[in-house]
């Protein structure tokens, strides 16, 4: 198992299916509650032009995708409005001074999920980004017990806690100085 750069657009397509696989309208209460969910549906136009600016990361297995971590610098904050109120609020708490990008989703394939390929994901992460970032910032719904858990073991820490649209957001923030 490799964490390395997106390298086609293949991978790319590869994302979206797992990301569909994976969003709460195509899960169960069940798997919700006790595998986690994502929330942001993007299309293979939106994951092209975040490639144009930062390859994201995927875990694969030969052929098979295990997993993916996007990779989303603040210059995507002009194509992908579902953003928007998170770049607020991270204006708003002084971090768009600060050296970051975010972290826009990340997803483990239910086979693979509890092997490590979270830690994986992020390793990776920090080893391609270091050089050009201080921090990386993600959101996590809090009532997504497993992501939360997994991202706080990691080392991320909470900036702030919030009640959005459909869910109580955390913001986290990951510094690697
Ligand atoms: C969230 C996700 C990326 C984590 O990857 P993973 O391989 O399952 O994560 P890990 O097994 O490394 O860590 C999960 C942690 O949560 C714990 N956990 C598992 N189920 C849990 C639950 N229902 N409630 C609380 N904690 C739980 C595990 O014990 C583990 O903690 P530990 O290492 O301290 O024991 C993966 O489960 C996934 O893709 N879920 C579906 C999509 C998703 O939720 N994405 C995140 C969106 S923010």
């Amino acid at each position: 198992m490799e964490a390395r750069p997106v390298e086609d657009e293949r991978e790319l397509e590869q994302i979206l299916d797992l990301q569909r696989a994976n969003l709460a309208r195509n899960l169960s209460a069940e798997e919700i509650a006790g595998q986690g969910f994502v929330t942001v549906e993007h299309s293979l136009e939106v994951l092209r032009r975040m490639h144009q600016i930062a390859p994201s990361i995927v875990a694969k297995e030969g052929d098979l995708l295990a997993g993916y971590a996007l990779v989303m610098p603040v210059e995507c904050r002009a194509f992908i409005p579902i953003l928007e109120p998170m770049f607020e609020r991270l204006g708003a708490l002084g971090m768009l001074e600060k050296r970051f990008y975010v972290m826009g989703q990340v997803c483990v394939a239910k086979d693979w999920r509890g092997k490590g390929v979270f830690d994986l994901l992020y390793l990776a992460h920090r080893r391609h980004l270091r050089p050009a970032y201080e921090l990386v910032v993600t959101e996590v719904a809090t009532r997504n017990r497993r992501s939360m858990r997994a991202h706080l073991r990691l080392g991320f820490t909470i900036l702030e806690r919030y009640r959005g649209a459909t869910d109580e957001w955390a913001l986290l923030q990951w510094d690697w100085k």
